[in-house]
């Protein structure tokens, strides 16, 4: 297995970042997830406009130029041969004596990149539906950025894996904000597709745009609102998306069946269009 640490490409049992990583003292990174499908990545140029916006918001400078990360996920791809997974990004503030504002200008941030190997597109779950459970959203104020500080959304995970389930929907104020690590959508009764609007509340899903651009091109009705726990037990269907799962359809939520328990057949119209998109 090849990683590529700081600029280079090297074998996993090589890679050595170090204990001063503000990544690891601070959790001062951020990080990105892109699907490969067929050996190439899927809906890339957005992934990689998210990465530079939250470095920008998070004051690190960008290491290199969208082309050059390309370029690098690419050859880490083929040189590990991958199929279908991912690519795992991250960037932190780099290395530098345990002090909390910024280290100077000069310090270079740290890049890791690693590939996971995955079945995506024949995902078991995605043929009987997954079941979620809903915590309280612990999380900060600025989640629109896709920080590595993610002990809320660990938490919130293991309570979904004690609870034998497959995500846990955070909520706020009694509205689902997201997916511990996926954007939720339900469809009403009268077939709307509903998802939280962006804000600092929630991530800007890449998955959750191409699903939008793609229902819309379908003439569905979208509809870009909040949503209660409430309103997703009473929804006609309930899914999830995400490059690692793209669109997860949701049959139960807190032990209660969405609908009939089954994968809603605009769901599976969604996720059969993403597929088609995505190879
Ligand atoms: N998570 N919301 C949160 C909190 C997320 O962590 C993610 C992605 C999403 C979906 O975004 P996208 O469609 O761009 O993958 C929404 C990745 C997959 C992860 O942390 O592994």
């Amino acid at each position: 297995r090849i990683v590529f640490v700081n600029g280079e490409f090297v074998p996993y049992e090589e890679a050595r970042i170090s204990i001063m990583d503000r990544g690891f003292l601070f959790g001062d990174g951020i990080y990105e997830v892109a699907a490969v499908l067929g050996g190439r990545l899927v809906d890339n140029d957005a992934h990689l406009a998210r990465l530079v916006r939250c470095l920008g918001e998070i004051g690190i400078e960008n290491p290199y130029p969208v082309a050059e990360w390309a370029q690098l996920e690419e050859e880490l791809v083929k040189r590990n041969g991958l199929v279908e997974g991912l690519v795992y990004m991250e960037v932190t503030r780099g290395v530098w004596e345990r002090d909390f504002p910024f280290p100077p200008a000069d310090v270079k941030p740290t890049v890791v990149m690693f590939t996971q190997e995955k079945s995506i597109t024949g995902s078991k779950l995605a043929e009987t539906g997954a079941k979620v459970i809903t915590v309280p959203d612990l999380r900060w104020k600025r989640r629109d950025i896709k920080s590595v500080a993610l002990l809320a959304q660990v938490l919130a995970k293991q309570e979904a894996a004690k609870a034998g389930v497959s995500e846990a929907w955070m909520v706020e104020d009694g509205y689902v904000t997201e997916g511990g690590s996926s954007t939720a959508f339900i469809i009403t009764k009268d077939g709307r597709i509903v998802t939280r609007p962006l804000s600092n509340a929630i991530l800007p899903g890449i998955t959750r745009q191409a699903v939008m651009h793609l229902a819309e091109e379908q003439g569905l009705t979208l509809e870009e609102r909040l949503f209660t726990v409430e309103e997703a037990l009473d929804a006609a269907e309930a899914f999830y998306t995400s490059a690692s799962a793209f669109v997860m359809p949701t049959v139960e939520m807190d032990g209660k069946p969405i609908a009939d328990g089954k994968p809603g057949p605009l769901t599976r119209r969604l996720r059969a269009l993403y597929l088609d998109m995505a190879q």
